[in-house]
């Protein structure tokens, strides 16, 4: 079997490592495209190097821009890669742009190529059309062939949506793989001792989401609570370069003072510092995963969730909304309050996800039909 993997931003990078080896401990052939939407060293290389990923068989380069042009380019230049490698599957990953236009370019040659396309973290559902990665999950979902399963929750949101049950196969979350295979050299790095504040201590933060980082009062906003959240403890920002640029445009520099804000952390360093983190606040998907994974609470600064079994099992939880320095404060403190209790990994989030996906790929190469994935009697 032959499988071509496309990885393109930063949260793709952990969920291709682990099924690229364990294509390759199948003895399957695995070729790996990278679209290059994220291109610095601290946004991709840093990742490579990390995971320890090989160089990609094939970069597109395509960079920054808008998201037609972001995701017109990462088509046209997918589409001979397809051509010329004729995999069985392409396997697609996550929610953002590169993932779509794959998608979009797969489905359309799937009558010349014969490729067919599996879905690794299908069925998350926000239903938040203003998400660009809710458009994305969405229309990925509906031009896959074979739909991955992170968690049992996400089935419903599929089968709502006519999808039909014979492609979709439970895998679990292959992030947490990655987390499990990294944890016990992350945590020998010490990483809260390099920025002065004790294991368990610091709140550690991140920001990207244009909702909460592209319009200066949110932005303001969100900085005022963190920097009173700071009297109380040492706060951690490794800042996203969207973010960066936007508190500059802003002029928002003197809201960051009483934050310890550093350049975007490779995985190693970020899961190091997560595990040994306090509080964790976000508007990331993976943080909210990785959180419930390592018993750290974590409050998401976000409407709605895609993960709501974070909340359910896990250690998350919503501020409320529409965000306000009060009502983020407030969740802070509960977070910090809640250290103590019991929650659950959710089931397949076990490190033995990537196998499951390898699994299914074998189980259903040639069993499904070109035609469409949704049901009969929906369409
Ligand atoms: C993208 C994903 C989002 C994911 C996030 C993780 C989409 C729609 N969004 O959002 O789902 O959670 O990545 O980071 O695909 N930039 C750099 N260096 C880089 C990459 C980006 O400086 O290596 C800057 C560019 O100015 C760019 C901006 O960051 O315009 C945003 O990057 P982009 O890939 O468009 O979206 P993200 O906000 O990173």
């Amino acid at each position: 079997m032959r499988a071509l993997l496309v990885a393109g931003a930063r949260p793709n990078f952990m969920k291709v490592a682990p099924v690229l080896r364990a294509l390759k401990a199948a003895g399957d052939e695995a070729i790996l495209v990278h679209t290059g939407q994220h291109y610095d060293y601290e946004m991709s290389g840093a990742f490579f190097r990390d995971l320890d990923l090989p160089e990609p068989d094939y970069y597109l380069n395509v960079g920054s821009g808008s998201h037609a042009v972001q995701t017109a380019r990462v088509m046209e230049a997918f589409e001979p890669v397809l051509l010329e490698s004729r995999p069985d599957w392409v396997v697609l990953v996550g929610d953002v742009n590169s993932t779509i236009a794959c998608a979009l370019v797969a489905a359309k040659l799937k009558e010349t190529t014969g490729a067919r396309i599996a879905h690794v973290e299908a069925g998350l559902r926000s239903h938040d059309w203003r998400m660009p990665e809710e458009v994305n999950r969405v229309l990925t979902d509906r031009l896959s062939d074979l739909l991955l399963l992170p968690s049992r929750d996400a089935l419903p949101n599929l089968i709502s949506e006519g999808l039909s049950e014979d492609r979709i196969a439970f895998a679990g979350n292959v992030m947490i793989d990655t987390l499990h295979a990294q944890l016990s050299a992350a945590r020998a790095l010490d990483v809260p001792s390099r920025y002065g504040v004790d294991r368990g201590d610091c709140v550690v933060v991140t920001l990207h989401r244009p909702s909460n980082v592209d319009e200066r009062s949110s932005l303001a906003q969100i900085l005022e609570a963190l920097a009173e959240i700071a009297a109380d403890r040492p706060v951690v920002f490794p800042i996203h370069p969207r973010t960066a640029r936007n508190v500059a445009t802003f002029g928002l520099e003197a809201a960051l003072s009483r934050l310890n804000v550093v350049e975007p952390l490779g995985y190693r360093d970020m899961l190091g510092l997560v595990e040994g983190a306090g509080v964790v606040l976000t508007d990331s998907g993976g943080l909210q995963e990785e959180t419930t994974v390592l018993g750290v609470p974590c409050v998401t600064l976000r409407e709605q969730t895609e993960r709501p079994i974070t909340i359910e099992q896990g250690t998350n939880r919503l501020a409320p909304w529409p965000l306000t320095v009060e009502g983020i404060v407030a969740s802070y403190r509960q977070a910090v309050a809640s250290r103590q209790d019991t929650w659950v990994v959710p089931e397949g989030w076990d490190g033995r996800a990537a196998l499951r996906i390898v699994e299914a790929l074998h189980e259903h190469e040639g069993s499904l039909s070109l035609a469409s994935p949704v049901t009969a009697e929906r369409t």
